[in-house]
């Protein structure tokens, strides 16, 4: 049966106040949120959701964790913004905190506010240290929408429309994900021997200059659908950097800290990259993101292509405080540990759900980190995008707050998250994916609502 949302008027009134005069990308129904406290977002009209995507993929302790609202009320009291050429206190205790966390010579800190910026320094540094211009990365990739970033992703492809020649070239996407749910050189893992990277390699022969500055790559690419690479996958990765003299950068702004069972999620695999980036999770909602590199390669770049990079808010101590307290409670209070835990519970009850549903081809993820591949088929495995729109908007309806991009639909709540939420979360889930494959709600329009999922707009033919 078709069920509605019944908002107040007041909310009503604030949905159309948004729409009048906020030029930005809005689900529907475009909900209203005021509060939030562990994974729980309290709408307007007091109707509480669970948030399954922690907000951006950012908050990994919850809504108003406890401490960190001490830590922003403490910090606001004391300093909360400086000239970002001084430094100060939390800081360096930051900076120094992430280094111990990272294995090997990854020490040096170049902070920044976005996870996009942060990409830039790495794409700097790269050029800085090799003198070269190619840089390829990885199609399914996303590494952030400033203009640099936005053209070594490939997952938003309606975004980079109309950009024309802001664009570095777009032949630099030119490594294939190992996504084995649909194998872009059509074989089967593990019989394939990862023949995806020997196509990748012959791909940039073709394409680039041969002069590879850097090979960009996140260690899971998450909206690109997820694509958990097999163990093989990023030692070869290595390999391939070193045969072409490059650099080789791991972005993290999805997955750090201890989503997947471990702080960085490449800890897991037998790599070790040049230089790695974060933003999102590492920055409890704060704007504070950042490239770590080596000593080595931070002073070879040094005074080269602009580094070391510095902008009006790199490294503020507010933002600072909060991300250094969060990190410290991520590692005291084991949270990568109970990511594992969780996300096994978690995974488990998806994939009962995705058994009984075949519109849900498969449940990728590792640690605490989800996302559910809807198909119009099994057999095809052709992506669905408009049966996940209407899955998402039968899990708010629900209670579940949770994004999808194209055929993609996120699971990723909080670290903190329950065994009673999520139990409760799944019931709720399976309830939305019954719903939806009863056909409700009739109408809805997928490319409306996220700047990934937007379809291009096409000149009419005349
Ligand atoms: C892997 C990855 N890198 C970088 C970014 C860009 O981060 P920001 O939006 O903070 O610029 C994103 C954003 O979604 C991302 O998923």
């Amino acid at each position: 049966m078709e069920k509605t949302f019944q908002f107040s008027n007041m909310h009503h009134e604030l949905m159309a106040r948004d729409e009048a005069y906020i030029y930005g990308w809005r689900y529907e129904p475009r909900v209203i949120f005021e509060s939030g406290r562990g994974i729980v977002l309290t709408d307007v009209d007091g109707k509480e959701y669970f948030d399954l995507t922690a907000g951006m993929m950012c908050m990994v302790l919850g809504h108003s964790h406890p401490e960190l609202t001490e830590a922003i009320r403490e910090q606001a009291d004391k300093l909360v913004h400086t000239s970002s050429w001084y430094s100060n206190p939390w800081l360096i205790e930051f900076a120094e905190l992430i280094a111990g966390t990272l294995p090997g010579d990854l020490k040096v800190v170049n902070f920044a506010v976005t996870g996009s910026e942060a990409n830039e320094i790495a794409m700097r540094m790269a050029l800085g240290v090799t003198g070269r211009y190619d840089i390829v990365s990885v199609i399914r990739g996303l590494h952030g929408g400033s203009l640099a970033a936005e053209a070594v992703t490939s997952v938003g492809g309606g975004r980079k429309a109309h950009l024309g020649p802001l664009m570095m070239p777009s032949h630099r996407n030119a490594i294939y994900a190992p996504l084995c749910y649909r194998c872009p050189v059509n074989l089967e893992y593990p019989g394939c021997n990862v023949a995806c990277l020997d196509h990748s390699e012959e791909l940039m022969e073709h394409i680039t200059s041969r002069n590879l500055a850097l090979i960009m790559a996140e260690t899971i690419p998450v909206a690109g659908g997820m694509v958990v690479p097999p163990p093989e996958w990023l030692p070869r990765l290595r390999a391939l950097a070193d045969r072409w003299g490059a650099l080789l950068m791991l972005d993290e702004a999805q997955l750090a800290p201890a989503k997947t069972g471990s702080i960085w999620a490449f800890e897991q695999y037998d790599v070790m990259p040049d230089i790695v980036s974060f933003g999102k999770g590492m920055t409890a909602g704060m704007g504070i993101a950042g490239t770590v590199t080596t000593q080595e390669i931070a002073e070879e770049a040094r005074g080269k292509a602009g580094l070391p990079w510095g902008g009006t808010y790199s490294g503020d101590p507010l933002p600072a405080a909060v991300g250094l307290k969060q990190l410290q409670i991520v590692l005291r209070d084991r949270l990568a540990e109970q990511a594992v835990a969780r996300g096994a519970r978690l995974r488990a009850g998806l994939e009962a759900i995705a058994r009984k549903y075949d519109v849900i081809g498969e449940v990728r993820g590792t640690g605490l980190y989800y996302l559910l591949d809807i198909v119009e088929t099994p057999d095809s495995r052709r992506p669905d995008p408009a049966m996940a729109e209407r899955i998402r908007y039968n899990a708010l309806l629900e209670g579940l707050v949770t994004i999808a991009v194209k055929n993609f639909i996120r699971v990723c709540p909080a670290l903190i998250i329950t065994e009673a939420e999520i139990d409760e979360t799944l019931h709720r889930l399976e309830t939305a994916v019954q719903r939806s494959v009863e056909g409700f709600p009739r109408d809805l329009d997928y490319a409306t609502s996220s700047s990934l999922a937007a379809r291009p707009q096409v000149a009419a033919a005349t």
